[in-house]
Order: C-alpha cells, then sequence, then structure tokens
C-alpha cells in the first residue's frame, strides 16, 4: 500500500492562492488524467478499505453502499462500488434530486452549505462508507439541533449525518487525503481512514 500511495501522490499538484488568497489548493485532477494513476488510485482506496473495515475473523466486512459527495467524491466513488461489489448512492448540493429527500444544512468556514440524499436510497441498517477528496477543515459536530438540521462542520460530518438520517449503520469513513486532519478525526462519529497527508506542502487550509 505505501508503494501505491507515493505512486497517487506524485500525481496531485498544488496550486497557491485558489480559490482564495492563503489557501494552497490540491489539485486531484492529474491523477484521472492518467490511466495509470487512475487505476493506482481506485487500487489503492480498494486495499485501503480492505484494511480498514476488516471484520475481527480478518475478513472483509460486507458494503453494502459507498456513498460519494458531490462533486469529487463522485469521481472515484462508482469506481470503488463496482470493485467492492457495493451500490453507489450520491449526496448533492440541494436542489438535484427528484422525490422525498433528507437535508442537512451545514456550516463550512464562510457561510452554509446544503446537502440532500434520496429517501429511498438505501435500506435502513445497510453498511455505508463515505468517500470524498479531501476532509479539510474538519468537522465539529458539536451543535446538532433536535431534528439534524443544522449541525457545525464540514462536509464530512454533514454526509454522516444525512446517512444516519436514513437508517444507514455508518461503517466509517475513506478520503483520498486529509488537510488539518486530527482535529477532525477525533470529532467524526465514525472511523475516519485516509490515504494521503497534505499537511507537508500544506500552510493554512487547502481544499
Ligand atoms: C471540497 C472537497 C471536500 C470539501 C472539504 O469540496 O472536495 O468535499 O471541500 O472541505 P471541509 O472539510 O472544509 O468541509 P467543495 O465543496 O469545494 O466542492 P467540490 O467537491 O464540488 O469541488
Ligand atoms: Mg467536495
Amino acid at each position: 500500500l505505501a508503494h501505491l500511495k507515493s505512486k497517487v501522490k506524485s500525481g496531485l499538484r498544488q496550486f497557491p492562492d485558489f480559490p482564495s488568497k492563503g489557501v494552497l489548493f490540491e489539485d486531484i485532477m492529474p491523477i484521472f488524467a492518467s490511466h495509470a494513476l487512475h487505476t493506482t488510485l481506485i487500487e489503492a482506496l480498494e486495499l485501503q478499505i480492505a484494511e480498514a473495515f476488516q471484520t475481527q475473523a480478518g475478513e472483509k466486512s460486507e458494503i453494502d453502499v459507498i456513498v460519494g459527495l458531490e462533486s469529487r467524491g463522485f469521481l472515484f466513488g462508482p469506481a470503488l462500488a463496482l470493485r467492492l461489489g457495493a451500490g453507489f448512492v450520491p449526496v448533492r448540493k440541494q436542489g438535484k434530486l427528484p422525490g422525498p429527500c433528507e437535508t442537512v444544512t451545514y456550516k463550512k468556514e464562510y457561510g452554509e452549505d446544503v446537502f440532500q440524499m434520496q429517501s429511498d436510497a438505501f435500506k435502513s441498517g445497510q453498511k455505508v462508507v463515505i468517500v470524498d477528496d479531501i476532509i479539510a477543515t474538519g468537522p465539529k459536530i458539536d451543535s446538532v439541533d433536535a431534528d439534524f438540521s443544522v449541525i457545525l462542520g464540514g462536509t464530512a460530518a454533514a454526509a454522516g449525518q444525512l446517512v444516519r438520517k436514513l437508517g444507514g449503520t455508518l461503517l466509517g469513513f475513506v478520503f483520498m487525503m486529509e488537510l488539518d486532519f486530527l482535529k477532525g478525526r477525533e470529532k467524526l462519529d465514525a472511523p475516519a481512514y485516509t490515504l494521503l497527508s497534505g499537511q507537508e506542502e500544506s500552510s493554512g487550509e487547502g481544499k
């Protein structure tokens, strides 16, 4: 896995002051532009997931559904789901999904955003792993209101709340990369695993 990780890392590029001054942007797109790196990424994530969610008997735990977060979680969530024999379900920004939806408003460092999932996207009790490219500011689930409609924190925490609203069994989170991750890991309410650390290159918050 270490060898695969360093190959994946070679496909990252950093852009200072994007999308705003003081932010070092981690660009993952060169990985997907290269068939070799894309293949390596999916292999590495599959291995990471196998290691992460082993049962006590050392067997792979059955994952029913991979949940990917709009937009960048859509780049590799479906490929992983195929490899794992799982379904793929999207978390989308508000107003994109038809039919009954569950909704979570979450607060990021600047302003609010709204995530939705279709209410019948999976059955209650199904085992879910949430995937996204990056956990950046980290979630702070220290304020959840009575109907879970507003949480303070980042993207990943909001998706976790949505999965729970749908009755999913959240096995955990898998990210390609962590930024300022340690605080986030403590505050996520399910185990979190990350392929790469962006901390060496990053000063301040990256995306
Ligand atoms: C970025 C990134 C993560 C999120 C992490 O997504 O892809 O989803 O921010 O930030 P956080 O931990 O501070 O919440 P963004 O909302 O910028 O949009 P995109 O995926 O559509 O590019
Ligand atoms: Mg995103």
